[in-house]
């Protein structure tokens, strides 16, 4: 038998998994490190924590699983996308890493639009400046820290710094590179007239591979960390969400997946290149070489839910403690007793701006039509609607770029309610499944090494014969029609108070 290691550098916690050729989990090791926010809208990590925890979880799955290090045939790399890592000649970090969720560099974002050119920028790398993206974090280093920029010599992203510890290379892949806002997303390369716009140093970025292309071996160094073989093969890997799609088999068109993590993530496969003029949808390059994936963001997702569980639902967290089970698992039995609707109550998800479709950082949660007769099972209900409504809106813009979905999986933590599941079933109106597996991006990737190595021919190839579906939930014709009138009434809503959006952040 052969083994590969899958390693995801998540932002709370690296999760080690080491599988066999046909996907089963052999031994799984997570270990979790500090986000710093040093100011209000800053996050930054170590990437000297990654490392470590890295390190010492891949040592931690070898000696668990007693499997010999020689049949350890390859290994994938995993991570939270678009954080900055600069490293100096030496290679040596030079300052925290600024990583996805900091949203420092408004300023830079404006400067980037303007070097390149709204239009030409989308044109470009798919998506509009954002301020989660690397490219404006550089320039916020060059801005406020040109000391440190003076010292940079290599500019990585989360997993890719974990690569150069592994293997010495400088190199990424282009699903991650995807995120930076300086790749060529329709060509699969550095975009010169980006790089030259910004006036950012080529030689800055590492070599960009295919997702399943070998890029380095394992140095003495690390082997020796690890308890695996020097030479053994480090692949290029993926970054989270398009490591997740590998891992859940969204690989061929027609795929798709939906994530209800904190944020929710609607994910579709393409293997025609589709961008949205208007850049309500990321457009990234995919693990699957030659193809790309579309990828629409609610940014309060899961994280509607927890904010009313943590602000209303005390009750029910106590129950929930007495009787051993999930307070989500009681909040679902809760909502189940609301009728489609809410008895007339919307929810509009906003609670941290919006990305999909609005791009308005200043949206905010709304309850709309709050009576007397409404209960807290309404208001909860309401919440589990409204982000269901807010991920219809992004496939709504899938559907204007001619992206076909037949097939959608749900993952993530609210991918495991029933009632939820439901809800994405009625108002997407196509089945909804689940998988047995629930490694998602640590499998991806460890897809991607076996793929890299030779023990599979290509990537939909490993995933038909690795991933196996789990349950499905089809529509109910009745609650369809009723959840549509909803549905069309919720998309009024946001429009009516966009200028009052604009006032409320101005007070
Ligand atoms: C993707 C995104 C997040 C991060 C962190 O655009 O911002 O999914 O990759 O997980």
């Amino acid at each position: 038998m052969t083994y590969y290691i899958g390693v995801d550098i998540g932002t709370s916690g690296t999760k080690t998994v080491l599988f066999d050729v046909k996907g089963a989990v052999i031994a799984s090791a997570t270990e979790e490190y500090p986000l710093y926010q040093p100011q209000n809208g800053y996050a930054e990590q170590m990437p000297q924590d990654w490392a470590n925890v890295a390190l010492h979880t891949m040592a931690a799955v070898m000696q668990k699983s007693g499997v010999s290090k020689e049949d350890v045939k390859g290994i994938g790399l995993s991570g939270q996308m678009h954080g900055l890592v600069m490293l100096d000649q030496n290679g040596e970090v030079i300052r925290p890493s600024i990583i996805w969720c900091d949203q420092r560099t408004a300023k830079e974002c404006e400067e980037i639009t303007a070097r390149v050119g709204a239009e030409r920028l989308i044109e470009i790398t798919a998506n509009p400046a954002l301020t989660g993206f690397t490219a404006s974090k550089i320039l916020w280093v060059r801005n406020n820290e040109p000391e440190n920029y003076a010292k940079c010599a290599h500019i990585l992203l989360p997993k890719d710094y974990i690569r150069y510890i592994l293997t010495g290379e400088f190199a990424t892949e282009v699903s991650d590179a995807s995120g930076m806002q300086l790749l060529d997303i329709p060509n699969r390369c550095w975009s010169d007239e980006v790089l030259e716009k910004l006036d950012i140093d080529k030689n800055l970025l590492g070599k960009v591979y295919e997702s399943p292309e070998i890029t380095g071996t394992l140095t003495a160094q690390a082997a020796a960390q690890t308890g695996l073989c020097e030479g053994t093969p480090v692949v290029g890997g993926a970054g989270d969400n398009a490591a997740a799609a590998i891992g859940t088999g969204v690989a061929e068109d027609g795929k798709a997946f939906t994530t209800i993590g904190t944020s929710g993530v609607v994910f579709a496969h393409s293997s025609n290149i589709s961008i949205d003029p208007k850049g309500r949808v990321h457009t990234f390059c995919c693990a699957v070489p030659g193809c790309w994936h579309v990828m629409g963001v609610t940014q309060g997702a899961g994280l509607s839910l927890k904010w009313f569980r943590d602000n209303f639902c005390d009750a029910e967290k106590q129950t929930a403690k007495s009787m051993g089970v999930d307070e989500y698992y009681l909040m679902d039995k809760e909502a189940e007793k609301s009728p489609i609707g809410a008895n007339r109550l919307l929810y509009l998800p906003y609670l941290m701006g919006e990305r999909t479709p609005h791009l308005d950082s200043n949206a905010r949660g709304v309850f709309f039509g709050l009576s007397a007769i409404h209960e807290k099972r309404d208001m909860l209900r309401a919440v589990m609607e409204g982000v269901t409504y807010s991920l219809r809106d992004c496939l709504e813009v899938f559907k204007e770029m001619n992206i076909t979905v037949n097939d959608m999986m749900a993952c993530g933590g609210g991918g495991s309610s029933p009632l939820w599941r439901q809800m994405l079933a009625d108002l997407y109106t196509c089945p909804i499944q689940t998988l047995a597996s629930k490694e998602g991006p640590a499998l991806g990737v460890a897809i991607l090494a076996m793929v890299g190595t030779g023990a599979y021919a290509s990537v939909p190839e490993a995933c038909r014969a690795i991933l196996s579906t789990d349950k499905t939930c089809q529509p109910n014709a009745e609650a369809v029609p009723v959840y549509e009138q909803y549905y069309q009434l919720y998309r009024k809503i946001y429009p009516a108070l966009k200028d009052c959006y604009t006032d409320l952040a101005a007070l």
